[in-house]
């Protein structure tokens, strides 16, 4: 696991926005899995200003969101199909027929077989080359909140109350926050080739050090990282705060851009 700690989120967000750039040079076929939330905004305005002033190229790019609350559909404003679209998607030249989101309108007596479905198209479309992640406080990935399986599967799943408060932000005064979601699962992200985990701000610092410096457990979803063999994780400095090894990650990151050009690539 790679850890790259910068000075603010602007500077996190350009170097994880290099990270993808690079996946996507060496295969423009990539296969990406998104996240939403306020974390990766500076990460896909990053792209969106490569795609105007480098010409980067997503018409081949196929994606594949992690979530979406169950109940709001693809217009509704609160919902993370208007988020991706205002966001990124009509703002560089994917074709709208490579996006996958998960459908939040789904009938109930059709979820399991849509959830099975939605695996299947990650399947078919070659797997996830790369997957991007942000945390939520409790430590989640995805809307795999404390408890869920290691091993798990995109279902429905029920938001702790922490994470209920924390998205009331997104929606106007009065207007209930969905309690149920449709995640990938913590097995299906582990499938990835490749993950990116982005934190920022100190109400994650606590999270961080339990994903990256705790033991793996079903508590904090996000330790499972750990055991995947091709992790880069962007953090600015608050979020890092509380790591104990943060002088190590930045000698070793700080080496690793050295040796990155001889090796054509990077190390894990
Ligand atoms: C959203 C998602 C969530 C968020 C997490 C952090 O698609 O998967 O796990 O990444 O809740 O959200 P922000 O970035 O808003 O703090």
């Amino acid at each position: 696991m790679l850890v790259v700690i910068s000075r603010t989120y602007e500077e996190m967000s350009r170097a994880a926005g290099q990270l993808v750039r690079d996946r996507l040079l060496q295969k423009p076929n990539l296969v990406l899995g998104l996240a939403t939330g306020s974390t990766p905004i500076g990460l896909y305005q990053e792209l969106i200003r490569m795609h105007r002033e480098e010409g980067l190229d997503f018409s081949w790019v196929t994606t594949f969101n992690l979530d979406e609350y169950l109940g709001l559909g693809p217009d509704h404003p609160q919902g993370y199909s208007f988020f991706m679209r205002e966001n990124f998607f009509k703002h560089v030249n994917i074709d709208p027929g490579n996006i996958h989101i998960p459908n939040g309108l789904v009938e109930p007596a059709q979820i399991d077989e849509y959830c099975a479905r939605y695996e299947d198209e990650i399947k078919n479309a070659g797997g996830i080359d790369l997957q991007i992640l942000g945390i939520g406080r409790d430590g989640h990935i995805g809307f795999n909140e404390p408890g869920s399986s290691l091993g798990s599967r995109t279902r429905v799943k029920t938001l702790t109350a922490e994470t209920i408060q924390d998205n009331a932000r997104f929606f106007e005064r009065g207007e209930e926050v969905p309690c149920y979601s449709i995640t990938m699962g913590v097995g299906t992200v582990m499938e990835a080739e490749e993950i990116v985990l982005l934190a920022s701000g100190q109400s994650k610092a606590e999270a961080i050090c339990a994903a990256i410096e705790g033991g793996v457990t079903a508590q904090v979803t996000a330790s499972v990282i750990q055991l995947h063999r091709r992790v880069t994780v962007f953090l600015d400095d608050e979020a890092a705060s509380l790591l104990k090894r943060k002088d190590y990650y930045n000698f070793a990151a700080a080496a690793e851009r050295k040796f990155e050009d001889l090796r054509g690539g990077r190390r894990q």
